[in-house]
């Protein structure tokens, strides 16, 4: 049963959106793992819309710092729109590592913005804790990988939170899917083609199956500078009012 939809009361979770880019066979990342820039200045400006929409924006390390990502917005009339709404000017930015193992000279550590949040686990070191604690609240939320369905029902009741963008990555996705966590995928498909075997796709390199497959219905369709815009809701929750 999914914990998000029907086992779990939806109004203490966050509605999770996963937002991606994906080429036309799935990958969304080179072999080489180098930065996900290969969509439009258009989709650029999407992902920043999306994520203004939202309370929360989360990624994993290793986009963190693959992508070298801030988790801002820089663009200032999204900032005036939060508040005119009455919410922070950015939102609240969330990192997800297991080993908590963060080089402190990341630049969402430089810039400044909306406070930071990691959640974690016992396996982060003493040392590595003191140096980031200045920087980041940091939670302990399991022993060996984070369980992310604490992550969420805390960002809810601790921080007000209730919609949440994940932008990556594909390590951190498999993992909200294991456990049906995900509401909502926006995904932009460019018209390119990668290829490689160890080129990700948007819930890893090949692994397992899921416990079980989930499920989604496509609510929205855009065409934009040779790109598609699509949206997808689990079906369950586009049967349930969302927040
Ligand atoms: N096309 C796109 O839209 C897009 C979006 C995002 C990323 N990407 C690409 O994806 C690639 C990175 O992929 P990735 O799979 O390595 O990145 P990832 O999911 O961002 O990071 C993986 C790391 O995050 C932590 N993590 C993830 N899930 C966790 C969980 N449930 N519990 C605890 N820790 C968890 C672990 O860190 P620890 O080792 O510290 O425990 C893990 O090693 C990059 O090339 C990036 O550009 C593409």
């Amino acid at each position: 049963m999914p914990l998000n939809s029907a086992s779990q009361d939806s109004q203490t979770l966050p509605r999770v959106t996963v937002h991606f880019a994906i080429t036309l066979d799935g990958k969304v990342s080179t072999p080489n793992h180098t930065p996900a820039q290969f969509t439009s200045a258009n989709d650029k400006k999407r992902l920043l819309e999306v994520r203004s929409e939202n309370d929360a924006v989360m990624v994993a390390k290793g986009t963190l710092q693959t992508d070298r990502m801030s988790l801002g917005l820089p663009d200032q009339m999204l900032r005036n729109e939060r508040l005119r709404r009455g919410a922070s000017e950015e939102p609240l930015r969330v990192i997800v590592s297991a080993t908590g193992d963060i080089g402190l000279d990341l630049p969402i550590f430089q810039n400044p913005g909306a406070p930071i949040v990691l959640y974690t686990t016992t396996r982060m070191l003493s040392w590595k804790r003191a140096e980031l604690e200045s920087k980041v609240a940091i939670y302990e939320a399991g022993k060996d990988q984070v369980d992310l369905l604490y992550v969420l029902s805390h960002l809810f009741s601790r921080y007000q939170v209730r919609a949440v963008v994940c932008e990556g990555g594909p390590t951190l996705v498999r993992s909200l899917a294991k456990v049906d966590l995900i509401d909502r995928i926006a995904l932009t498909i460019a018209a390119k083609l990668f290829g490689g075997r160890s080129a990700p796709s948007l819930t890893g390199l090949p692994g397992d199956f899921l416990p079980a497959s989930r499920h989604f219905q496509l609510v929205n369709h855009e065409i934009g500078d040779n790109e598609f815009y699509l949206t997808y809701e689990h079906e369950v929750c586009t049967r349930r009012t969302l927040l």
